[in-house]
């Protein structure tokens, strides 16, 4: 394990505060180490692991397609790829009709905004108080939490600041100038901060209104996350439903995928060349995204994450330190009465890896969606230890 350590020091650049662990192979909702270790991940590697570590379906579907085709790109038609498309969409809200492929979050994002500038010929984007979208040019300057966007100096224009949850403060500043208001509905880095029920209401209303083309970055909250395929149109989200979503993280199950799915409407005013990207919509990719989505289905993790968030809710219910339990299905925000720091040292000592978030009081939880009540038990339990010693 030194060694592994001493390499990455050595020979990557230090942009992330590491975990002290080795990571060397993966099973559901557990990572084994280098060293031997067996952690119980609840943070599924920055929320990728939606479907749990290795998930034979999806690894049988990689391996499969690594032996035909490893990759072509969009400037020929490919079966694995038409899947792929058809089996979002068919999930997608109604009015989503079309998808557009991409590698990551950051460059979903940068898409939509693209889409939405060509589309309404206007270039402000409105975004909110404590909303991450991603660290490329256009993403950083879109995302007003904490020193993200002063990394993005000197920033793209064309951006404006709103409070999140507060429609007044969206008012005030859409006018005719604007081309789109993006959200993540649910803010997980910020702390897994929810708006007040009516808000995505309101705000649909505001782009109805307008002209302005209405963008959720489901980036963390979609593909089964929050116990629903999206959270657009979902019962929590009062039904409401964007023109543009984007997505990343979970949708290839690690493999490297983002995707922008949108309206007929937006679609139309996309013309060939307007988009483009080398490897979006590649074979390796596509195969994973189709996987990942039937072993959610196969497998019924999204009744699963529903069943298992209320038994969490009820299990935290009992403990004395927990203030508040904030988010929906496996995006969650532990809140505290202190510092969550601690809590989340003293929880991986114990094996259980968990994130913290831009609240220091809020510890973050975003395991696979496989997750099973006795796992609950045993993160509960070692949370209570911690306190208790
Ligand atoms: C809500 C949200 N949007 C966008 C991104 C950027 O995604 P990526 O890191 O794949 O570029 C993230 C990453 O954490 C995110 O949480």
């Amino acid at each position: 394990m030194k060694s592994v350590v001493q390499n990455e020091e050595q020979f990557q650049l230090a942009t992330y505060k590491k975990m002290p662990i080795a990571a060397e192979r993966g099973d559901g909702v557990w990572l084994y180490t280098s060293d031997g270790d067996k952690y119980l991940d609840l943070y599924g590697g920055h929320a990728v692991a939606g479907t749990g570590h290795c998930h034979p379906h999806v690894v049988k579907a990689i391996r499969e397609q690594a032996e035909q085709l490893l990759f072509y790109s969009n400037l020929v038609y490919s079966g694995v790829r038409a899947r792929a498309a058809e089996k979002l969409v068919s999930l997608a809200p109604a009015s989503l009709t079309k998808t557009f492929f991409c590698n990551s979050g950051t460059e979903a994002n940068e898409n939509a905004m693209r889409m939405a500038r060509m589309t309404t010929g206007r270039e402000q984007i409105i975004t909110f108080s404590g909303g991450f979208h991603g660290r490329t040019a256009d993403a950083i300057s879109a995302t007003f939490l904490g020193k993200y966007r002063e990394l993005g100096k000197p920033n793209v224009p064309g951006h404006l600041q709103a409070e999140f949850g507060d429609i007044e403060s969206v008012r005030r500043i859409a006018d005719e100038s604007v081309a789109a208001i993006m959200l993540e509905p649910i803010q997980s880095m910020a702390g897994v901060r929810m708006a007040e029920p009516g808000f995505c209401r309101a705000l649909r209303e505001v782009c109805d209104e307008r002209g302005i083309v209405l963008i959720y970055d489901e980036v963390q909250t979609a593909v089964g996350r929050t116990g629903e395929w999206f959270f657009a149109g979902s019962a929590e989200g009062d039904g409401v439903v964007p023109d543009v979503i984007t997505l990343a993280k979970a949708l290839g199950s690690g493999i490297p995928v983002g995707a922008c799915l949108v309206t007929d409407q937006i679609a139309s005013g996309i013309k060939e060349n307007d988009l483009g990207t080398t490897f979006g919509g590649g074979m390796l990719a596509m195969a994973a995204v189709t996987a990942t989505l039937e072993a959610i289905e196969a497998d019924g993790m999204l009744k699963n994450v529903k069943m298992v968030e209320a038994y969490l809710r009820e299990r935290l219910r009992k403990v004395e330190q927990v203030v508040a339990v904030h988010g929906l299905g496996f995006l969650l925000g532990i809140e505290f009465v202190d510092k969550a720091a601690p809590v989340h040292q003293k929880l991986l000592e114990r094996k259980i890896i968990t994130g913290t978030s831009s609240n220091p009081n809020v510890l973050r939880l975003l395991p696979p969606l496989c997750l099973q009540s006795a796992e609950v038990d045993l993160f509960v339990s070692a949370l209570q230890q911690g306190f208790d010693g």
